[in-house]
């Protein structure tokens, strides 16, 4: 069995972050969300997986390297445009040859891993194995309608109605027999050739097509608002570590990791939190679940439930909460007369400012 992982796409709604790298190198807990899928995927077994990659495949290809790290066998496949998830199926053609495969979106965050799911279907081999999961507002998902036996009986990509409340997630199972429904799609209505319309051809087609509906915790990590939750559960079971220089006259409370070649002084740490190699903070307040990535300076500020990006730093700011920072990012204060909001902002940049 192989693994196909989607890492191509666009991220509009994660902008402006996106503009410059891939949203599934978004750290939560300092660690790119794509990782704790292909970990997900090595947990299994598995050991080749194709990686479907577009614009932003060389800063994807120095993160994943050749999948060694994860004890896996990682083969580039380029998309040419996000064309949709079953295109990405379609260029994988080769890749897959006539082997079962899971299919991973390397923007989804799972909770306990995949190994049930791979060996149900192993045991079983449907023509597609599908995950499900309640969700409050369907119309931004692919929608299950299910008969009374628990069957599905059909699909429909981002409803305006959705006929239920179950939502795709993202890991899907194959047998070789998705290529034949893959190759026979026409481009939705936005666009794209869309997976859930190709397991609604197999549905149609007769074949079989199990569905099991999860419980447990399951995001798709493409707003802010999601990477922040994701990355507040898995802070959540942060164990505290501190390995870099922490002074006399600061703090750590709870789950806290302050890595090696960082330096805390004069502040109050409150966990779950951790600080990247590199980072400075200084007479600062840092609180729950809170991510700072490594080389940043946090200085004269306070930080509660937020992620901050590799590189960046805050100064004499106040307090930040629920923010997503990006890499590079430098936030100061203002010390001229009149008091103002000086800005240089990318296109597509959030600010709220509390007056
Ligand atoms: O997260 C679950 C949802 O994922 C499902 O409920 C939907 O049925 C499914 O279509 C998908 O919806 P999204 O609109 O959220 O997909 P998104 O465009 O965010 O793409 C998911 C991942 O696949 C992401 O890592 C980018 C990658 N991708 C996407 C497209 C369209 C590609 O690699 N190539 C593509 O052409």
């Amino acid at each position: 069995m192989k693994a196909l992982v989607l890492a191509g796409g666009s991220g509009t709604r994660l902008r402006p972050i996106t503009h410059t790298s891939a949203k599934q190198l978004v750290p939560v807990a300092n660690k790119p969300v794509l990782f704790y899928g292909l970990e997900a995927i090595a947990e299994t077994g598995i050991q080749e997986v194709g990686l479907v990659v577009g614009d932003t495949q060389p800063e994807i290809e120095a993160a994943v390297g050749d999948g060694s790290a994860f004890g896996l066998q990682v083969t580039y496949l380029r998309q040419s445009a996000p064309l949709g998830l079953a295109h990405g199926v379609l260029i994988a053609r080769d890749f897959l040859g006539d082997e079962d495969f899971v299919m991973y979106l390397g923007d989804n965050f799972i909770v306990g891993g995949i190994g049930a799911l791979v060996d149900r279907f192993a045991a079983r081999r449907p023509a597609a194995q599908i995950l499900l999961t309640r969700v409050g507002d369907p119309t931004q998902f692919g929608v299950a309608e299910l008969d009374g036996l628990g069957r599905v009986v059909g699909l429909e990509e981002k409803p305006a109605r959705p006929k239920s409340d179950l939502a795709l997630v993202g890991v899907y199972l194959f047998t070789p027999a998705v290529h034949a429904a893959v190759a026979e799609l026409k481009p939705s209505w936005r666009g794209e050739l869309e997976i859930t319309d190709a397991i609604q051809w197999l549905i149609e087609a007769g074949m079989a097509v199990d569905s099991s509906v999860i419980t447990g915790y399951w995001k798709d990590t493409g707003n802010v608002t999601d990477m922040l939750e994701v990355n507040r559960l898995v802070l959540e079971a942060l164990e505290p570590r501190a390995e870099g220089l922490v002074d006399e006259a600061s703090e750590l409370v709870g789950r806290v990791v302050v890595e090696a070649g960082a330096v805390v002084e004069r502040s109050r740490l409150v966990g779950p939190v951790i600080v990247g190699p590199g980072t400075r903070v200084a007479d600062s307040y840092i609180g729950p679940f809170t991510s700072v990535g490594a080389d940043c300076l946090v200085s004269g500020s306070e930080l509660e439930y937020s992620i901050v990006m590799p590189g960046a730093s805050l100064t004499g700011v106040g307090r930040i909460e629920s923010s997503l920072i990006g890499h590079h990012v430098e936030v100061t204060a203002s010390l001229n007369t009149p008091k103002a909001h000086r800005l240089v902002l990318g296109d597509h940049s959030k600010v709220r400012i509390g007056t």
